[in-house]
């Protein structure tokens, strides 16, 4: 039996003569965080591209749920339960908040939505439902590009859960996010997990959120992988320190 939920295979994705992801390979096990991390223009957001579909691998394969989804397109990859937020924010703004998730509950129910329940009702129950799980009931009625940056990032994984993803690939989840909005996004990636059952892969560049989520860590350089492993092994390593922690020292100290 296959234990692993994700596993990628020496994926590769060149854009000219510059080796965007270079033979990377790791799993993801059901039900725990993992986290890939490395400097900007590491790979991190084309890795997410090839895994979700919104790119073709050049080499390498992709087994989700012990199928190969190898280049799949994204509304494929939906439906079999494999969802994504993207590192910019991307919603509907001038859709409220409950609209946008309903939309989302909608697209996955697909021809199977009942032809007796008007088009209003569709998905209602469920969107509201996954509101109260991520916290934004209270903002339910709002437009939604007049949410916070915040409430925004924290939407568009309300409308990720509206396709019962077992799977979720979250890109900088708290990119740009005040502390209390940060917390609150490590809360609900904790929860996500231990009380639904998703398995998460994270891009995230903040590393206390890092640590403090992940049960194990990639770590790209350059579009290949410098190393992988538990987050106390992976911060003891020596190259990682070198290439990326050094360069997190180097921008706190403003250089
Ligand atoms: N569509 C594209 N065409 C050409 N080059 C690209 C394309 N997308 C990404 N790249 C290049 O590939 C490399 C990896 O980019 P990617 O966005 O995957 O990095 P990243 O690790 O997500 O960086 P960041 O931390 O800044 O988000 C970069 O050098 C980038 O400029
Ligand atoms: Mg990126």
């Amino acid at each position: 039996m296959d234990l692993d939920i994700l596993k990628v295979k020496s994926l590769s994705k060149a854009f000219g003569k510059l080796q965007a992801v270079d033979r990377v390979s790791f799993t993801v096990q059901p039900g725990v965080v993992k986290s890939v991390i490395g400097p900007n223009g590491a790979g991190k957001t084309t890795l997410f591209n090839l895994i979700t579909g919104y790119l073709r691998a050049d080499t390498g394969e992709i087994t989700f749920k012990g199928m190969n989804i190898t280049n799949l397109p994204p509304h494929e990859l939906n439906r079999k339960g494999l969802a994504r937020s993207f590192q910019i924010v991307n919603i509907f703004p001038r859709f409220t908040v409950f609209e946008n998730v309903q939309a989302a509950v909608i697209s996955r129910m697909g021809k199977s939505s009942s032809i007796v329940t008007s088009a209003k009702n569709v998905g209602r129950e469920e969107a509201f439902q996954i509101l109260d799980r991520v916290g934004l009931s209270e903002q339910a009625g709002y437009i939604a590009g007049t949410l916070s940056h915040g409430d925004q990032r924290i939407m568009e994984i309300a409308i990720a859960l509206g396709g019962r993803p077992e799977l979720l690939l979250l890109d900088e989840p708290t990119a740009g996010m005040a502390p209390e909005e940060t917390y609150a996004t490590v809360a609900l990636i904790k929860r996500l997990v231990s009380e639904f059952g998703l398995s998460i892969l994270v891009v995230e560049h903040d590393m206390d959120v890092v640590f403090s989520i992940s049960e194990t860590i990639v770590v790209l350089h350059q579009g290949g992988m410098l190393a992988q492993g538990k987050p106390e092994e992976v911060r003891q390593n020596e190259m990682v320190q070198r290439v990326y922690l050094g360069e997190e020292i180097t921008r706190e100290k403003g250089q």
